[in-house]
């Protein structure tokens, strides 16, 4: 039998119809003379009803159908169904393969643990829910595709085994049996390659490219993740900006057919950190960071002396903000390195109570009150230390309480530019490391003090923050040889690390490097968003769990030792 329809296309206009539908039994229900089977494929559900004295076969969940049949009126209807006027009236049902009982329930809704999800993925995969992210993941590569093909860009792909380059993640390395003791790395974006390309004079590359970083996972991480890869040359920073958003423009009203106002908001590095403490701000609601060094300057509590004293209001929850949860706010703050924390909170009668007050004079409680226009049933959260490491703990918990206050709307979407990034930044150990990475082009006007005062230095670099996600880095390139050489030296990179990491890459400046610049999109956390999902791995076919690893095929495992002797590497005891 030759398949005539699709089940969930078929509707009262099929009436009367002999048709031919496939698929999987996905729920069953039999009253004896007649049996009902939603019949599942990948376009929907049709119900097929069988009379069982005509038609003698034995369905369970999840056997795989073939239903010739003619469409009928239902008694019934059922609205939440596409085909939910009409049914399948069978003439014959072929069971075209049997099915063990499955270990999740195939259906939106699912209780399943996410390692059984994860281990029986193909499963989890037939939920039509899942069916749906994979759709919308696919309409954003194509309208990707659409776009940059029309506007004269071609996708080229680059090489996965690489050599290693410090790029700010840990590689994953890969042995080779050629050339024994030496290593290949995975990209962890294809960043030199694509500016290599510019070299060439490809000017308008693209890729859906694999990238891969050995890092800590999170909700929005993955060690293998899908970048949409960009870059171009000739085209200055606002050129390339209105670029990207008519491709943002393309893939809402593409993949969920949505219009968005361009051009988007830029905000600075500078006042994303000062006002939301954030460098991806969710700009949805307010709740903005106050400052109140000026005012508490003076007073003997030596706290206050620190770099900065920031504080944030949070509407409302007065009452709820027990001394546990205070305790609780301090202890976090501490994670954050800040040097401590303390909660404010106003009663009717416009009195001030909280750890701190009594450091405080008449006139600052005025102050303070009237700066950050805290009230009754407010809570002021004050935090005092380093002036980034406090702007960051307050952007936290600004995120945290938005969520608890249900402050956003589902199915709205704020699209923010971070722009003019500091180039440098220290890293935990204190070391100068590039906020982005060390072929952002530095600020023209900022070269002179490129050495002399370095995390001074701001850059070409922008980001794209959706909801408050960063879905989307880049920057204009450095395309000249001596400030790259002098970038490297400022990451501390000695002229022997230089040569052997990136000389190739520097030689290649030397025959004619046009002014580049370019961007890349976390497709998966792009697709997440639009999938209103706040998992990551449920727009990925086939993710790792949060332990990097894959339950269903059981990577990553040990090898065969004949393997490690091929590739001549032992394991230290220790591991074995
Ligand atoms: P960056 O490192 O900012 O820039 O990465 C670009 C975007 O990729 C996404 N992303 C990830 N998604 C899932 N899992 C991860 N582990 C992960 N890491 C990053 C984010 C991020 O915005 N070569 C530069 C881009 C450029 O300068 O053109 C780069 O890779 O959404």
């Amino acid at each position: 039998m030759e398949r005539t329809h699709k089940n969930g296309e078929l509707n009262i206009t099929n009436l009367g119809q002999e048709v031919v539908v496939a698929g999987w039994a996905s729920k069953i229900r039999n009253f004896g003379a007649i049996t009902f089977v939603d019949l599942r494929d990948r376009s929907g559900i049709v119900q097929v009803v069988i009379k069982t004295d005509e038609i003698k076969v034995d369905i369970r969940n999840e056997y795989v159908l073939e239903v010739l049949g003619v469409v009928t009126k239902r008694e019934t209807p059922n609205p939440n169904l596409k085909s939910g006027e009409i049914e399948v009236s069978a003439k014959e049902v072929n069971v075209l393969n049997t099915a063990k009982t499955t270990p999740l329930i195939i259906a939106d809704e699912t209780d399943a643990l996410e390692d059984v999800r994860l281990k029986y993925r193909y499963l989890d995969l037939r939920r039509p829910t899942m069916q749906h992210n994979l759709d919308i993941r696919n309409a954003i590569k194509m309208a990707t595709h659409e776009y940059l093909n029309n506007q004269g860009f071609i996708e080229v792909e680059t090489p996965i085994l690489n050599l290693s380059t410090p790029e700010g993640a840990r590689d994953f390395l890969v042995p080779s049996r050629l050339k024994k003791g030496s290593f290949y790395a995975l990209p962890q974006s294809p960043q030199i390659f694509k500016q290599l390309l510019m070299i060439s004079g490809i000017e308008k590359y693209y890729q859906i490219a694999h990238c891969f970083r050995d890092e800590d996972l999170r909700s929005d991480r993955q060690p293998e993740f899908t970048q949409i890869d960009i870059e171009m040359s000739f085209m200055s920073q606002k050129e390339v900006i209105s670029l990207v958003e008519g491709l943002v423009k393309n893939i809402f009203k593409e993949a969920i057919n949505i219009d968005i106002q361009t051009p988007f908001k830029q905000i600075s590095y500078e006042s994303a950190v000062k006002d939301y403490g954030s460098d991806k701000p969710d700009t949805r609601y307010d709740l903005k960071l106050v400052c109140l060094k000026d005012i508490v300057k003076d007073s003997d509590f030596s706290g206050f002396h620190a770099e900065a004293v920031r504080g944030i209001v949070i509407p409302g929850v007065s009452e709820t903000t027990t001394r546990k949860v205070i305790d609780d706010l301090t202890s976090e703050g501490k994670k954050y390195l800040v040097e401590g924390t303390s909660v404010l909170k106003l009663d009717s009668k416009n009195t001030l109570s909280g750890g701190i007050v009594k450091f405080l004079s008449e006139s600052q409680q005025k102050e303070i009150i009237a700066k950050t226009g805290l009230k009754s049933g407010d809570i002021l959260i004050i935090s005092w230390g380093d002036y980034k490491r406090v702007s960051f703990f307050l952007g936290a918990l600004r995120v945290d309480y938005a969520k608890q206050l249900h402050l956003t709307k589902e199915g709205t979407y704020d699209l923010v530019w971070v722009v003019d990034f500091p180039l440098f930044e220290r890293d935990v150990e204190g070391n100068i490391t590039s906020v982005h990475h060390p072929f952002t082009r530095p600020n023209d006007s900022d070269l002179e003090k490129l050495e002399s005062d370095p995390l001074g230095v701001s850059s070409y670099a922008y980001d794209l923050i959706l909801n408050g996600n960063e879905i989307g880095g880049g920057s204009l390139r450095i395309y000249d040889q001596e400030v790259q050489k002098r970038v490297f030296k400022v990451l501390g990179l000695s002229d022997s690390e230089v040569k052997k990491r990136f000389g190739f890459f520097l030689e290649a400046f030397q025959y004619g490097t046009p002014p580049h610049a370019g961007i890349a999109f976390g497709l998966d956390r792009l697709t997440m968003i639009l999938c209103a999902s706040d998992n990551i791995r449920d727009v990925i076919a086939f993710p790792k769990n949060l332990s990097g690893g894959d339950p269903m095929s059981g990577a990553p495992t040990e090898v065969d030792k004949s393997q490690l002797d091929e590739l001549a590497l032992s394991l230290l005891k220790e591991e074995k």
